[in-house]
């Protein structure tokens, strides 16, 4: 059996400062659509290389680390000194075997994987001791020019290195490459530090190939977009109105509805389900799932939540929960987190859940505060109820049982517990436990028998 062929190896460069951030967070790890920026560049690198992606970071970028974890490997640049110095300071850890070296730049979170897979291509069909990917944007300001000869890129130089003519070349370096594993480790030495600037450029290696009487090669990318730097909060807000319209797009080229798309955003990893239908002005975020044909209506927000099949969510604010199908909610719902409710559940105005479990068919229509609480299938729970779950120094935990009937206005002084089929009268301070069946008035309220109405189920 022959030996696999030693692997490409992606570099992700992420310990420049951002400055033009003007942000205390570390550039790549701002978001788009709910994900940092390096998150998708990271994504890219590992689906073209099949490789674990080797992540350049500095003590200033440290935090990038704890958001990461070991989904990548990491090197250290101890102090950002330029492109050059961080592929170097990279090369240094990096000890296996590798034919090729991919270097892309934690700051292109609009790459895709075909991109860099074509562009590994191209290099190894020429056999180039560097391949790089080249744009031409509408404005080049700020990106490094490509000088071209009769025998292809020359060199690159940065803007603030480049004289007036040069300024005016339209193509740019996207700062994305391939290179000869074996030539890069031996001629990232001989960089130097710019006259002009003081850094270590990566874009010298150009020239330097050309020295060497290497091949460059250059793939010339179509979409700007897809290549475009993020540098400061401009170009942020703009590559993520780019993003949040292909997201939107998918959703709805996949079965779901919405009247104006122009209003609505969705993160990155939100699934919605077949004709799911999506009101003005809705905010879907994090790891959400909402299941098919379920409506969510106008001013919604939805974060990190389970939301199952034809629900109907009307102006309410959803976090970490989960709601299982045939669900009504709102307006003015806020399910905290921890809040699970049960099928066919109805939730009205101003209804509040926190940590609790609502079993099936409950109904808790108006303004009312269930914390802490397990609360049984087909409960019915009035206006105004309150779980009172907090002492002022520890939470407690409410129980009510299935077919119970709280009274308006109940407070439910935790930690207590509702029996089966039991109920509570209007206004009552609920202190001890109500034995199934029972009914439980006054304040503080008193057990006595329940009188069942012969029909059966309250009006609400
Ligand atoms: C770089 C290129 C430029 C190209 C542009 C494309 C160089 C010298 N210039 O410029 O030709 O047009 O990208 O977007 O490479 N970084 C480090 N350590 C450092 C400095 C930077 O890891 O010491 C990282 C940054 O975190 C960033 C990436 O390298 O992710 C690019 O650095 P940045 O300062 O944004 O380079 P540009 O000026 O945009
Ligand atoms: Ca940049």
């Amino acid at each position: 059996m022959t030996s696999p062929r030693p692997p490409t190896v992606a570099i992700v460069l992420a310990a420049g400062l951002g400055t033009r951030m003007r942000s205390r967070r570390p550039k790549v790890l701002h978001p788009l659509c709910g994900r940092p920026m390096l998150a998708y560049v990271v994504d890219a690198a590992r689906a073209a290389t099949g490789t674990r992606p080797l992540v350049v970071t500095s003590p200033s970028t440290a935090a990038v680390r704890d958001a990461f974890g070991d989904e990548v490997a990491w090197a250290l640049q101890d102090e950002p000194r330029g492109t050059g110095d961080a592929v170097a300071a990279a090369l240094a850890g990096l000890a296996a075997p590798v034919t090729e070296i991919v270097v892309l730049s934690g700051d292109t979170p609009l790459l895709s994987a075909e991109t860099v897979a074509a562009l590994v291509e191209l290099r190894r069909r020429d056999g180039a001791a560097v391949c790089l990917a080249t744009v031409r944007p509408e404005e080049a300001g700020g990106y490094g020019r490509i000088v071209r000869d009769a025998k292809g890129v020359a060199r690159i130089v940065e803007e603030k290195d480049a004289t007036k003519a040069e300024r005016g070349i339209g193509e740019v370096n996207a700062g994305l490459y391939a290179f000869d594993a074996a030539w890069l480790r031996g001629r990232i030495g001989a960089l130097r530090p710019s006259p002009a600037s003081g850094e270590v450029y990566l874009t010298d290696l150009v020239a330097l190939a050309r020295s060497d009487g290497r091949k460059v090669s250059a793939l010339e990318v179509e979409d700007e977009m897809e290549l475009t730097g993020i540098n400061d909060r401009v170009q942020l807000a703009t590559a993520e109105a780019d993003l949040r319209w292909r997201i939107l797009e998918a959703h709805l080229l996949a079965g779901v509805t919405m009247q104006d798309p122009t209003t609505v955003f969705i993160d990155a990893a939100v699934e919605l389900g077949q004709d799911v239908v999506i009101e003005p002005n809705v905010i879907l975020r994090g790891r959400t799932r909402i299941g098919a044909e379920t409506l969510i209506g106008a001013g919604s927000q939805v974060s990190d939540s389970v939301v199952g099949e034809r629900c109907t969510i009307r102006a309410s604010v959803l976090e970490s929960c989960e709601v299982e199908d045939e669900v009504t909610i709102g307006p003015f719902a806020h399910l905290r987190a921890g809040a699970s409710i049960g099928r066919g559940v109805e939730l009205g105005n101003y209804a509040e859940v926190k940590k609790s479990r609502l079993g099936p068919g409950t109904k808790q229509h108006h303004f009312s505060y269930i914390g802490d609480a397990e609360v049984g299938a087909g409960v019915n729970i009035g206006a105004g109820t309150i779980t009172a779950n907090y002492d002022g120094t520890r939470k407690h935990r409410t129980v009510i049982g299935d077919g119970a009937f709280i009274g308006s206005d109940t407070m439910l002084v935790a930690p207590v517990t509702v029996g089966e089929g039991a109920a509570t009268g209007a206004g009552s301070v609920v202190t001890h436990d109500v034995p199934p069946g029972k009914v439980a008035v006054g304040v503080p309220a008193r057990v006595r028998e329940r009188q069942r109405k012969p029909a059966g189920e309250p009006e609400v």
